[in-house]
């Protein structure tokens, strides 16, 4: 039987750094207000005319090489993001270029900040099903260009960046489930509502914005988040006390807190970016994991849960033993 197993993990942040200090002098907010209702203190943003793809290839590359391979080696590319460079071609396939790999398949998956796990989710079943040997799976976004700079109440909340892993076939256990889900009927609550064939011209005016009913958002997080942890534990026969490691989505740290007190676990089996990276949506949880990977936190064997909970409303978590 084959298992996919995470062989190296990258990630990419933009240069420019945006402080809740910056935002004060933008929008009528203050730094105090920021950290205690979100946690964040700061975020990078894409420079102009820096891409989703070009962040996403600095994240890639970093992946590859910690995975020990070369890009020749990789035979599935899944790039999540809901931020993408065009129309089309699909993110995945102007990554593709960059990298100099042809003829593997490559595609984008849109589920806003769930895209991440959906996107491992369906590299595993290629990977179990001996569809492909070694999945690029990329987690990038540019949501600052979707961002109305002068709504307090959702500009404080994002940032850019871009998150990578590289699975592989192995015997060993890596991923031992993933969960999706969806539910198409919270639209409202939590979108960018205009598009190519709705409201282009709001497009063309630079006028996509991000609208959030944060309250609402954010007791759906919750109580969704909690149960997709039960789900997980369930099916795997585990206890919350299995778990080694916590890779939440990062879009509030009380959202964050409230899903390691669900879980019974300190807050320092919990990676938490938030506060450097505000909510980077498909990007936030393999920058995460990247970081923890990075700074020796995160060793191999240990157990992981990944969770994530976007608009759509989408949701889905992964356990992996890393
Ligand atoms: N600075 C100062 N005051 C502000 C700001 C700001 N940046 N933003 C809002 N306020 C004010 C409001 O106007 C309101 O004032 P009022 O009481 O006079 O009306 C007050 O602060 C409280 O506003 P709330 O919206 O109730 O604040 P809340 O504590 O709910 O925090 C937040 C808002 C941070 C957005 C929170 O609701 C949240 O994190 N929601 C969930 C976000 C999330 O999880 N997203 C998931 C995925 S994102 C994706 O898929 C792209």
């Amino acid at each position: 039987m084959s298992f996919a197993r995470i062989l190296g993990t990258g990630g990419y942040l933009p240069e420019k750094v945006l402080t809740n200090a910056d935002l004060e002098k933008m929008v009528d907010t203050s730094d105090e207000w920021i950290r205690t209702r979100t946690g964040i203190e700061e975020r990078h943003i894409a420079a102009d005319g820096e891409t989703a793809c070009d962040l996403a290839e600095h994240a890639a590359r970093r992946a590859i090489e910690a995975a020990n391979l070369q890009t020749s080696d990789i035979d599935l590319i899944i790039v999540a993001t809901t931020t993408p460079d065009r129309v089309f071609p699909s993110t995945a396939c102007l990554l593709q270029k960059r990298l100099d790999i042809h003829g593997c398949a490559a595609f984008d998956v849109q589920a806003v900040c769930t895209g991440f796990v959906y996107a491992l989710g369906i590299a595993e079943k290629f990977i179990k099903t001996d569809s492909c040997r070694n999945a690029l799976v990329v987690g990038t976004e540019t949501l600052s260009r979707v961002v109305d700079w002068t709504d307090r109440d959702t500009c404080v909340l994002f940032g850019d960046g871009a998150g990578a892993v590289v699975l592989g076939v192995d015997e060993k256990v890596g991923i031992r489930s993933t969960h999706l889900h969806a539910d198409g009927q919270y639209d409202d609550l939590l979108t960018v509502p205009v598009g190519i064939s709705q409201g282009f011209d709001l497009v063309k005016e630079g006028k996509a914005f991000v609208q959030m009913r944060g309250n609402e958002v954010f007791r759906m997080a919750v109580n969704t988040l909690g149960r997709i942890c039960d789900e997980t534990l369930a099916a795997n026969n585990l206890e919350k006390t299995d778990i080694d490691w916590l890779i939440p989505h990062q879009a509030n740290i009380r959202i964050i807190s409230a899903m390691a007190r669900k879980l019974g676990m300190s807050m320092e089996r919990v990676v938490v970016t938030v506060q450097t990276h505000g909510n980077t949506s498909a990007a936030s949880i393999p920058l995460a994991l990247d970081c923890a990977v990075r700074d020796g936190r995160i060793k191999r064997g240990e157990t992981l849960l990944m969770e994530g909970f976007g608009g759509g409303f989408t949701w889905g978590s992964v356990l992996l033993d890393y």
